[in-house]
């Protein structure tokens, strides 16, 4: 057995961030998870994993029992052992196929689905169990998935710089796309997120709202990284 205070378990932290496409949030979240030496988690890729499930067994998007049903068949889970952890369906790997276009083209009726959003949630809310200092990052996490949270934030920024930021990731991908039509895209994805019955894409009430027009990634992560250190960890000596 050990002595003293080296092997105290340290306390849970759940800190939640969400905000429509294009904010940076992922990028944010992983940055920060680092620094403060949390786990991460990408539920928005949970919900892309479930589109690729559509397209390789050629189920509907909008086929929600099928799908979920097909969810709990295929063991979605994470390697935690990677950094950021790979996203796997039963022991594939698909943690670069979950950005191809044409999972892009269908995750936002895909995550519209109920019965697909009560599987998800479901496994988010054991993975937090199992990881309990945790960033989670999506849509819906502060609103609706984890509303118990000590910290939750919501990233936003206007849609033509969203559209922007899209253009020059893609372009960074060597793919050439028309600026109207990723300025379009976005759009619709919002109006899809926004507007679906379940857990639709909101500013949780008490959120902290940081607007990322005019920052940098890293100036985001570091007016987070301040506000998590005052609020939550200046408690919590070990982060
Ligand atoms: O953040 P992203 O682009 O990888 O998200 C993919 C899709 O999943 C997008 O349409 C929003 C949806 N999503 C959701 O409905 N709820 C979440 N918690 C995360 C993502």
């Amino acid at each position: 057995m050990h002595a003293g205070n080296c092997c105290q378990t340290l306390p849970p932290v759940i800190i939640t961030i969400d905000g429509p496409a294009g904010t940076g949030k992922s990028s944010v979240a992983q940055l920060l998870a680092q620094r403060l030496s949390l786990d991460y988690l990408d539920t928005g890729a949970m919900y892309r994993a479930v589109a690729v499930i559509a397209l390789d067994q050629e189920i509907e998007p909008t086929n929600g029992s099928a799908l979920a049903e097909a969810v709990q068949k295929i063991d979605l889970n994470f390697d935690w052992t990677r950094k950021p952890p790979a996203l796997m369906l039963g022991e594939r790997d698909v943690s670069r196929r979950i950005r191809d276009m044409d999972v892009s083209a269908i995750v936002s009726p895909v995550a519209a689905q109920s019965e697909v959003r009560k599987v998800l949630v479901m496994l988010q809310r054991r993975i937090a169990r199992q990881h309990p200092r945790l960033i989670s990052e999506g849509r819906d996490q502060g609103s609706a998935v984890f509303p118990d949270a000590p910290l939750r934030f919501y990233l936003d920024s206007d849609v033509t710089i969203r559209a922007q930021r899209r253009m020059r990731q893609l372009s960074a991908q060597g793919k050439t796309v028309d600026e109207s039509e990723v300025l379009a895209d976005i759009k619709n994805r919002d109006h899809i997120d926004s507007t679906r019955a379940d857990d639709p894409l909101t500013c949780p009430d008490g959120a902290i709202v940081i607007n990322t027009d005019d920052h940098s990634k890293l100036e985001v992560v570091d007016m987070l990284e301040a506000i998590v250190r005052e609020k939550i960890l200046n408690v919590d000596q070990t982060a």
